[in-house]
């Protein structure tokens, strides 16, 4: 899970690629590199972040007009200067970047070795580098052709570019299982992970798909698949503005992604909810609204943060759409022998769309019949595309590695989902039906009223950044809430943090609470909230400290807290949209106080495409 960039035409490549690889920067950033066309390949790799390795390469030579560059999160081998990408073939001749794991590398190893192959580094990527340049000295073949047959014998992920220094105008590129996009310019190419680093040079761009190699010169780009055979290139235009992708005056991306939540889920509500008509259009769920009103169950995949997601939409269809549903990890269900029948309809979430367990979770449950909507935010990514239908969250670009604003505009979209069946249904009274709907339209205004009390959380992260451990605590419809704020403290802050249903407490973690405990209870007004109220009072009663996320003027609730976080009223099955909110910022507030990188947290990257 890395980024890639590389550029071929009549600007400088260097600051092309050191500025896309920065864009990128949130899919890895253990070391960095790039290989230049600058009268012969000149490679410059370094341990660390993209920063670091431009500083050395201040005033050098690096004029070029061809190049790729990589920022890595390591799969095989540490991060160290000598596994940095690019690595370079034994006669120093090919010199080549990759995204992805070649899971058959040793194999690939040991027959190199036998010829006499001896390798520099630890790195899958050099062993498929080398195996390359062999077949084409075997051969007596161009490079294309030896990449194609290099290509047929490997298994697993990648995504390759390729320079060859007696070809210094021309990259070679090929994927399968990871995301590769060419920009089109004028006489130029831009190659990257994603869009960003050429969108201010093109938004005209082509999307690779699995087995495609491209050959592509500064006024060429040629697409084939692994059987030589051409391929019309499709070419789309990007609806993404440049602004999108900076941190317009906020310190972090993730700050900035917190607050841009209110424009978020109006985006993703707009032209589909309209509470006047008491109308949700999405054209991409209504084409199988049949398949989801008839099923038998839906089943929900994703990882992390997506897979909360699920969770809250588990509880919200139930209770609107009385449909049985199943929340499953990608990584276990795509390794089980799940029971797939017809009827069954599954809805894979995913913010980067490219996340691999949950790409081949659908891939397999696709090959055995069933229908697969995908609730996605990256337009074009893998899944959208592996997907039959499903509906965008145009949350716009995340940028920071801990996911915030696509985790409330899946919620928006997963909710729209379930009153849209719910209401075909039947099973969605008319008056709760537009109660509903009137009430996820303020759900931005309400966001923003949350965000405005920002420095009062940032005074209660103040007071806990040196805690060891925290309990977060939610039932309900605030359980997957509970869970998501301990995960976003976890990862922006490292300190040890669990979610639990509130009841569960009592069934093992409620031996944990002293004095030193913060417990986080997520407690707005809603159908369990007597109940929760129990739990907090069981946390007192062993000295605990409880913090408190609760519906504005909720006093019972502030008498048994610590310290609280208020947000508005609203509608049980709408509030994680707001009680997550608050603990987004008591993690990036805690992070930033403890001196922690919050948009590149250590060990973590954004888009997990590696298994
Ligand atoms: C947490 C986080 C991850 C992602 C997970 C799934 O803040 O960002 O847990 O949610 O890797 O990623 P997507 O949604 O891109 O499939």
């Amino acid at each position: 899970m890395c980024g890639i960039v590389g550029y071929t035409g009549p600007r400088e490549a260097y600051p092309i690629i050191i500025k896309g690889l920065k864009r990128l920067e949130y899919r890895g950033y253990d070391s960095t590199g790039v290989a230049l066309q600058n009268g012969g390949l000149k490679v410059y790799k370094k341990k660390g972040k993209v920063a670091d390795l431009e500083e050395t390469l201040v005033g050098k030579n690096l004029h070029a007009h061809a190049g790729i560059g990589h920022t890595r999160w390591a799969t095989h081998g540490e991060p160290s200067d000598l596994n940095a990408h690019p690595h370079r073939s034994s006669s120093g001749k090919l010199a080549m970047i990759h995204n992805g794991i070649i899971e058959n590398y040793s194999q690939l190893k040991k027959e190199l070795t036998n010829k006499g192959y001896q390798f520099s580094s630890e790195t899958d990527t050099e062993v498929l580098l080398n195996f390359i340049e062999e077949i084409r000295n075997n051969n007596q073949c161009d490079l294309e052709e030896a990449v194609r047959i290099a290509l047929k014998r490997v298994t697993g992920a990648y995504v390759i570019l390729l320079l060859d220094e007696d070809k210094p105008e021309t990259i070679i590129a090929a994927r399968k299982g990871s995301p590769l996009v060419i920009g089109i310019g004028k006489g130029e190419h831009f190659l990257g992970s994603d869009a960003s680093p050429m969108l201010e040079y093109t938004k005209e761009v082509v999307y690779v798909n699995d087995y495609e190699l491209a050959i592509i010169k500064p006024d060429e780009l040629i697409l084939k698949n692994l059987g030589n055979e051409k391929i019309t290139p499709y070419v789309q235009r990007l609806d993404l503005e440049l602004a999108a992708i900076e941190k317009g005056g906020y310190e972090h991306f993730m700050l900035k992604e917190i607050f841009e939540q209110p424009q978020t889920i109006y985006d993703c509500l707009r032209g589909r909810l309209d509470a006047t008509e008491g109308t949700i259009t999405m054209s991409g769920i209504q084409q199988y609204a049949e398949q989801l009103v008839s099923a038998n169950r839906i089943i929900m995949i994703a990882c992390g943060t997506s897979w909360h997601a699920g969770l809250a939409a588990e509880y919200i269809f139930e209770e609107l759409c009385r449909i049985n549903v199943e929340v499953e990890y990608a990584s276990e269900f795509r390794y089980r022998n799940p029971v797939i029948n017809p009827g069954d309809v599954i809805i894979a979430i995913s913010q980067s769309g490219e996340t691999a367990d949950t790409l081949v979770a659908i891939e397999n449950a696709k090959s055995k019949g069933a229908i697969i909507l995908g609730v996605v935010n990256v337009v074009g990514s893998s899944i959208a595309r592996t997907s039959h239908g499903g509906a965008y969250t145009h949350a716009g670009p995340e940028i920071g590695v801990a996911s915030t604003k696509a985790f409330t505009a899946q919620l928006a979209v997963l909710t729209m989902i379930a009153l849209k069946i719910g209401y075909i249904k039947g099973t969605i009274p008319q008056q709760r039906y537009m109660h509903l709907l009137n009430e996820l339209q303020e759900i931005p205004e309400k966001v923003a009223w949350v965000l405005k009390r920002s420095g009062h959380i940032k005074a209660v992260a103040e007071k806990y950044k040196d805690a060891r451990d925290f309990l977060y605590l939610g039932r309900g419809y605030n359980f997957p809430v509970a869970l998501e704020g301990a995960l976003k403290l976890k990862e922006i802050s490292y300190i040890h943090a669990e979610g639990y249903p509130a009841a569960e407490m009592k069934h093992g973690p409620i031996a944990l609470v002293d004095e030193e405990l913060p417990v986080v209870f997520v407690a707005t007004k809603d159908s369990y909230h007597e109940k929760i109220v129990s739990n907090m009072q069981e946390i007192r009663a062993r000295k605990g400290t409880v913090i408190s996320v609760i519906t504005e003027g909720d006093e019972v609730s502030t008498e048994l807290s610590d310290d609280v976080m208020i947000v508005p009223e609203a509608d049980e099955i709408l509030a994680p949209m707001l009680s997550v909110v608050p603990l987004q910022l008591l993690a990036y507030y805690i992070g930033v106080a403890k001196g922690c990188d919050v948009d590149k947290p250590r060990n973590l990257a954004k888009s997990v495409t590696v298994e």
